[in-house]
């Protein structure tokens, strides 16, 4: 993959600048539509885009890792490191985070974009600047699967949500040595594909019947879920870790009904606010129940290693590339979830500013 680069320096502001070359389209469709996601709300013209790699540019006096020219991922939140959540290691907590395109922060979808010097992780030479914006997705799943579960070898997992950080969440389960993914999703589409690229099993749960409550339904849905692929509460047949990335209040009860005694739970997926959960299940098989939000220490690292050693493979999750100009239909893309030839979208990646196009 030839990208023809050539590169320029700028004046500096913080500890480096990395001239932002590719940014992947995640969320941000929330912003244009509807102009705000939760409690973060668009007031101001923002720059969009978090997802991002680059090439550095420029570096402050004392950036002795990184050189003009380096090829890095970019962690786009800047953390205070002086907060307890930062000083205890949990910095994605940190209530003074800057986090790139999260108002009032300007995003990475720019010619330039100042970043501290420990926020940039270079790229092993046979990734490519897409591989290097996908690690900040692949942080979130590192995250949840790695760190906060901290799933190990030959256990058993079911990932709810077969969309991007469903994806990569089966991704890392897998180069974990999980030994069973099963990815549950409503699109059978989706699921061919999580089957093609990481999971061992699919699983679609059937229909909500009419006048069924959800979480009778739920009920009903774990059961049937446990009887075709031969799920059990205890012992090797039972689930040890489920991951919770549609957001789907339905998803979310039956993950609670499907996990094994002792095991752990973790949401990723943002829906409704507030959901109806079967508490009484929770607490009689002592889940773990766990949230998970952004990424914190070593997470890219791992994320890092794991494509290095060609344990997760990036390559089929971008299905679009954008020019620079093209980002309004990229966005538009990502929006209406498929190009107009019908290719349904998991990644959209927008190139720089002043990159050539020869991305193949
Ligand atoms: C590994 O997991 C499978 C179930 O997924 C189980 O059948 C097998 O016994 C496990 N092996 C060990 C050593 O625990
Ligand atoms: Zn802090």
């Amino acid at each position: 993959m030839n990208r023809g680069l050539s590169q320029k320096s700028l004046m500096m502001r913080s500890s480096l600048r990395s001239r932002r070359l590719v940014s992947a389209v995640p969320m941000y469709v929330h912003y244009l539509v509807a102009g705000r996601i939760g409690q973060f709300i668009v007031e101001d013209p923002m720059v969009l885009g978090h997802e991002s790699a680059g090439i550095v540019s420029k570096v402050g006096p004392k950036v002795k890792h990184l050189k003009p020219g380096d090829r890095v991922a970019m962690e786009p939140g800047a953390t205070c490191r002086v907060c307890e959540d930062c000083k205890r290691g949990r910095y994605e907590l940190c209530p003074d985070i800057v986090f790139a395109a999260t108002p009032p922060y300007d995003g990475t979808l720019a010619r330039y974009y100042p970043i501290p010097a420990d926020l940039c992780y270079k790229l092993p030479d046979h990734l490519t600047l897409e591989d290097g914006a996908m690690m900040e997705p692949l942080s979130v799943a590192i995250h949840a699967v790695a760190n906060l579960a901290g799933l190990r070898a030959n256990q058993t997992v079911v990932v709810f949500g077969a969309g991007p950080v469903g994806l990569l969440c089966m991704a890392v389960a897998k180069a974990l040595g999980a030994s069973r993914v099963i990815a549950v999703d409503i699109v059978p589409s989706r699921l061919e594909f999580a089957k093609s690229f990481a999971a061992t099993e699919i699983y679609v749960p059937p229909p909500l019947e009419q006048g069924e409550s959800r979480i009778t339904y739920s009920e009903r849905n774990a059961n049937a879920m446990k009887e075709k692929l031969g799920i059990e509460e205890r012992g090797k047949k039972a689930i040890d870790l489920v991951v919770e990335a549609s957001g789907a209040e339905v998803s979310i009860q039956t993950g609670i009904f499907i996990a094994r005694t002792g095991g752990t739970f973790v949401q990723l997926g943002m829906g409704a606010p507030q959901v109806v959960i079967p508490i009484t299940t929770l607490l009689t098989k002592e889940l773990n129940f766990k949230g998970s939000f952004r990424y914190g220490p070593g997470d890219y690292e791992l994320a890092i290693a794991l494509v290095e050693q060609g344990k997760i493979d990036l390559k089929p999750l971008i299905t679009h590339r954008f020019t620079f100009d093209q980002a309004i239909e990229a966005f538009e893309t990502t929006k209406v979830g498929k190009s107009p030839d019908g290719k349904p979208v998991i990644k959209a990646v927008i190139s720089g500013p002043d990159v050539p196009v020869d991305v193949i």
